[in-house]
């Protein structure tokens, strides 16, 4: 089970991210001082989605894994199955750690998809874990029925998605916090409930709707927490990534 901060590295490009990365070297070096032996020891576990990937192409990936970085890929495919499977083979083989799929797309679809990932990521010893967006955290419940015509209420579709996942064989599903308990009754202990909106005590909100601290989301079963500005709008970047992990882990 992971239990680890991710840092959304929601940047335009690759100089950017590394930049922002570089900070974190300093504590490896020993820099800046730094007490936790299993921060210093790690390199921060990154989130790279659309607009990075689509800026930089493939190649970022390359250069966070050379850096050794663990990296969550977030390009929530969502297609017919043949594309997805044959587009996450591709995925596969870029030695992420982590990607994800729409559970809309359906069971098939996301059989297809962690089909194809395995084929992918055949060389590799360590298998990239595939997890389902459920409702996107955008999606409201009027949205759910009016646009999306599911008259259903939010709770039971994002449960009934993330059962879907399960079947499909997925890892687990990105949801709030608020909804890892019952993800994990529902799917089991194992099921991995990765969670963003997460933000630090005294933090904007920003345009999170439903937002957790990092000790109340370890409380809530979340096994993955997801900060972005909390830590990279921060002029203290390192020492809020710090306290996530401290009160996370
Ligand atoms: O800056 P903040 O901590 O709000 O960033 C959260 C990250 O998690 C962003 O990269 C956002 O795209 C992503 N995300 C989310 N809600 C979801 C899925 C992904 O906020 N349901």
């Amino acid at each position: 089970m992971g239990k680890d901060v991710i840092i959304a590295c929601d940047f335009a490009s690759t100089d950017e991210t590394v930049r922002f990365l570089d900070k974190f070297n300093k504590i490896r070096e020993g820099i800046v001082a730094c007490d936790d032996i299993s921060v210093r020891a790690s390199r921060p576990y990154v989130k790279i989605g659309m607009e990075l990937f689509y800026a930089e192409g493939p190649q970022i990936i390359k250069i966070l894994k050379e850096r050794g970085h663990n990296v969550f890929l977030d390009l929530k495919l969502h297609d017919i199955p043949n594309t997805v499977g044959k587009a996450m083979q591709v995925i596969g083989g870029y030695g992420v750690d982590m990607v994800n799929v729409h559970a809309a797309g359906s069971i098939e679809m996301m059989k297809a998809a962690k089909h194809g990932l395995m084929l992918g990521a055949i060389r590799y010893a360590e298998k990239p874990k595939l997890i389902a967006v459920t409702q996107l955290t955008s999606i409201d419940e009027e949205a759910l029925r009016k646009e999306l015509l599911i008259d259903m209420p939010m709770d039971k579709v994002v449960a009934q998605y993330a059962l879907n996942a399960k079947a499909a064989g997925l890892d687990g599903v990105v949801c709030s916090a608020h909804e890892a308990a019952t993800i994990h009754q529902l799917c089991g202990e194992d099921f991995l409930t990765v969670t963003p909106g997460i933000r630090l005590e005294g933090d904007a909100v920003g345009d999170q709707k439903r937002i957790m601290t990092p000790v109340e989301a370890k409380k809530a079963g979340s096994d993955y927490i997801v900060v972005g500005r909390s830590i990279t709008a921060s002029d203290k970047a390192v020492d809020v990534y710090r306290k996530a992990c401290e009160d996370f882990k």
